[in-house]
């Protein structure tokens, strides 16, 4: 017998509790009273929805309001997808399809953010609703004592290890002040700040409680400690939670100290932005060993607001003939015209096209890190008018690569 089909609405704020015990289980976590009271203070019940099989809630997905550092344009708002989950029984029913329609339909229809952004559990989910994979991080792993190349100066950014209490005011300002340079980053409420340095013992897998670092006004680090090693004696993976610094002697001091921790066998970080320069820093570049994998993925939920949010490494005057399947208000050809000062007009155009793509091939262009030269040898791209995909490239391009520090 066929099931009715699964219904969706604003959750209201009495279903929090159990918004988060469907989600967490369809992510195959137990839901502990602590995650949940993190949880409460971060979720907009406005901006979340309750998929439901009659009156049960099956499934949801959430959005939080965040800023998200676009090229070249600094902090904008961005729609922070998190929290999508559906119930194990009640998968391949279009719950995600209903969800995700009824998110892009809403914040088209109230002109809210632009852009969605949010991170993938796996790869293969998002692509078919126009979400493309935007920035990269890295997983970098190099051995205690590692050395740097010679003249690299650390002296004039003195680390010291603080208690939390200390650590997170600094913390809180330097991330504040750092963010809006960084491609990719996203606003910090407090309520996430509690999140990012919750510290439970169940959270640890096994390693130490949080250990706090400041290189002086300007940088720190958050790392944690595993004890390994063997009849020689104890080892640690120190294993780092975040590390920021606005100077390169901040950055430099920082992990030198990592790297330097008495008993410590080897350093790993594993969201790391690709174009961290810490490879550049050491005497032998090959000791530290880095794996890529996809980080942000973003949607254009409206084409023309979006392209115009950020800006250009390059002039360009291009008609790309746009497919969007889900979001039909994108689909057809817009001229994007950048001046020599980086910002875009975007309109709707008449004219033959130069490329076509479909909106994901945009978005995984839009924070700089895909290139189109990469896209068209993919023929995801379709050059029309010769010259037109290095011309994009070079538009698009960032001066650094786009990076998140977190999952959120
Ligand atoms: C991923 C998840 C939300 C999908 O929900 P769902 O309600 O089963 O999805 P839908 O029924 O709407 O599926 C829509 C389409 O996406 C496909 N799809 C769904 N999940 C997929 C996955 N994990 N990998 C590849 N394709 C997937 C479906 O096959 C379907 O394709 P079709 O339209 O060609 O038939 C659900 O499986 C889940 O909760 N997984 C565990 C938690 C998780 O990973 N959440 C995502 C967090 S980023």
């Amino acid at each position: 017998m066929d099931r009715p089909a699964l219904t969706i609405r604003t959750l209201s704020p009495g279903e929090i509790d159990e918004f988060f015990r469907v989600v967490e289980g369809a992510f195959l976590t137990d839901l502990r009273s602590d995650v949940l009271d993190l949880y409460r203070a971060l979720i907009e019940p406005q901006r979340a929805h309750a998929l439901l099989d009659g009156d049960t809630l099956v499934g949801g997905g959430a959005i939080l309001s965040r800023d998200m550092t676009l090229p070249g344009a600094g902090p904008v708002p961005v729609a922070a997808v998190t929290a999508v989950g559906v119930a194990p029984d009640q998968r391949r029913r279009g719950a995600l399809s209903t969800l995700m329609r009824t998110q892009l339909d809403g914040l088209h229809e109230s002109g809210a953010e632009p852009v969605a952004a949010l991170w993938a559990s796996e790869g293969g989910i998002y692509g078919r609703f126009g979400y493309g994979t935007a920035a990269r991080r890295a997983r970098l792993a190099a051995p205690s004592g590692t050395a740097f190349r010679p003249g690299v100066d650390t002296s004039g950014s003195p680390v010291r290890l603080l208690d939390r209490e200390q650590a997170r005011p600094v913390m809180q300002r330097l991330h504040a002040r750092i963010a809006p340079q960084r491609v990719g980053w996203i606003s910090r409420p407090d309520a996430a700040w509690d999140e990012w340095l919750h510290d439970a013992e169940h959270s640890r897998r096994g390693a130490s409680a949080l250990r706090y670092l400041v290189a002086g006004e300007h940088g720190y680090a958050i790392f944690r400690a595993k004890e390994g090693g063997d009849e020689r004696g104890p080892r640690f993976e120190i294993r780092v939670h975040e590390l920021a610094a606005e100077t390169p002697a901040a950055h430099a001091a920082l992990w030198r100290f990592l790297l330097d921790v008495d008993l410590g066998a080897e350093v790993v970080h594993r969201n790391l932005a690709v174009d961290d320069p810490l490879p550049l820093l050491l005497a032998d570049p090959r000791a530290a060993v880095q794996t890529v994998s996809d980080s942000l993925w973003i949607r254009l939920v409206d084409l023309d607001r979006a392209l115009r949010a950020r800006r250009y490494t390059a002039p360009c005057d291009l008609v790309l003939e746009v497919a969007d399947a889900l979001c039909p208000w994108n689909a057809g050809s817009w001229r994007l015209q950048v001046d020599s000062d980086g910002a875009a007009r975007v309109q709707r155009s008449d004219a033959e096209p130069d490329l076509r793509c479909d909106i994901a091939d945009l978005a995984a262009a839009y924070l700089g890190d895909t290139r189109f030269t990469a896209l068209a040898a993919a023929a995801r791209v379709v050059e029309l008018r010769p010259g037109a995909v290095p011309a994009a490239s070079r538009a698009f391009a960032g001066d650094t690569a786009p990076h998140c520090p977190e999952v959120f």
